[in-house]
């Protein structure tokens, strides 16, 4: 009886059919909150996170849109209590919660959140989008760690959650705080603490960018990064690891979007519409389908299979993104695709309609 007149109450206060209440939140999980224990390591060490604070920008569903105007800083090692802390609520009208979107970047402008004034203002000051600091121990040996990353990277998470007007729907961004000491960017990766500890060149007990910077990756076996050649030490490899981070429900994938800057300000300028639709008829259809969806000849047995365009999420929608996926291909770091690269093949000109045409597909 209880349980019913909740469920009545609920569509009383939740009002007109269609729209489903949707309470987003942040958990670092019981690795961040409690610490990982040294079982996770193959190198027996342990680690506990002191902060782990992260500043989350532009917060958008689909469908719906942005949840709040400002973003969002939390430390995420302060106990939740297991149920992450809470962002905020938003109103989604539609049957599927299909994808939330955000950019892990510096705070702007006004935050909300738990992390502290003095945490916030370190982040704005060194254009910082994640800051980690902890402890790592083994047999009564400590190292620290602290370590800021200046990312903005943005992220388009699988979510897939039924929608029901009358029952609050959740939607988790779920950080894996243990991917910072993870040694394979691809592949089922070990915890590891061994090379991170040796790096303290000063020896003061804390090892900082710094010091992870002056360590070549070439001679750390451990080390893979699933063919990214751009990551030729461990604090880069450590930074794009962080970057692994995200996901959402727990397990659920969020793919990065990460636009370099040469491409950051791509305009879309002087597209010729023929032109565009004649280059992608001939380069791009036989994997993405003449309509974009896929489903060209060429994407059978292909893992991961080729994009559906026309149902592209924010970030894949994004100019800059379009074009530097298009020039750059699929044969690098997080991608491990066999989308060929255009750079050599298309003209500046080329490019720009190529682009235009893909946005077109997603009906842009
Ligand atoms: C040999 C097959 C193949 C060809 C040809 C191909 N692609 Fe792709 N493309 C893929 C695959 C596979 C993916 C998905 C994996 C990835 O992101 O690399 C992809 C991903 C993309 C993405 C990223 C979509 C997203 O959601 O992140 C864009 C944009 C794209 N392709 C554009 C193009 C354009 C434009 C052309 C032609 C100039 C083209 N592709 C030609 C296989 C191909």
């Amino acid at each position: 009886m209880r349980t019913r007149i909740i469920g009545v109450a609920l569509i009383g206060v939740f009002g007109c059919s269609g729209e489903t209440q949707v309470e987003l939140s942040a958990f670092g999980e019981a690795f961040v909150e409690e610490g990982i224990e040294a079982e996770a390591f193959v190198d027996g060490w342990s680690v506990s996170f002191s902060e782990l604070v992260v500043s989350v920008n532009d917060v958008r569903t689909s469908p719906g849109g942005p949840v709040s105007s400002g973003g969002f800083v939390l430390d995420l090692s302060l106990s939740s209590g297991g149920d992450g802390h809470p962002l905020t609520r938003t109103v989604v009208e539609g049957d599927v919660l299909q994808s939330v979107h955000y950019r892990l970047s510096p705070p702007s402008g006004e935050v909300e959140g738990n992390a502290t004034a003095a945490q916030v203002d370190r982040l704005r000051a060194e254009g910082l989008a994640v800051w980690a600091q902890g402890t790592a121990t083994r047999d009564g040996q400590s190292v620290g760690f602290a370590w800021g990353i200046p990312a903005d990277l943005s992220f388009d998470c699988d979510v897939g959650t039924r929608l029901s007007p009358d029952r609050l729907a959740r939607v988790e961004l779920t950080m894996h705080g243990d991917h910072f000491f993870v040694d394979d960017l691809e592949l089922a990766p070990n915890l590891a603490f061994d090379e991170i500890a040796d790096a303290d060149a000063d020896g003061d007990g804390v090892v900082v960018p710094s010091e992870l910077a002056a360590v070549p990756l070439t001679g750390l076996a451990r080390y893979q990064t699933g063919g990214r050649s751009d990551i030729d030490d461990l604090w880069t490899y450590v930074g794009a690891a962080a970057l692994t981070m995200p996901h959402v429900d727990g397990e659920g994938t969020c793919a990065p979007r990460f636009v370099p800057d040469d491409y950051t300000s791509f305009e879309l300028t002087d597209a010729d519409p023929v032109l565009g639709a004649g280059l992608y008829a001939e380069h791009c259809a036989s994997c993405h389908g003449a309509e974009g969806r896929g489903d060209g000849p060429g994407a059978g047995g292909m893992s991961p299979s080729p994009s559906d365009l026309t149902n592209a999420p924010p970030g894949a929608s994004d100019a800059g993104y379009i074009a530097f996926r298009t020039a750059r291909g699929g044969a690098m770091f997080p991608y491990a695709s066999s989308m060929p690269a255009y750079e050599e093949v298309f003209a500046d000109a080329d490019l720009v309609s190529v682009v235009a045409y893909v946005r077109e597909l997603a009906g842009h």
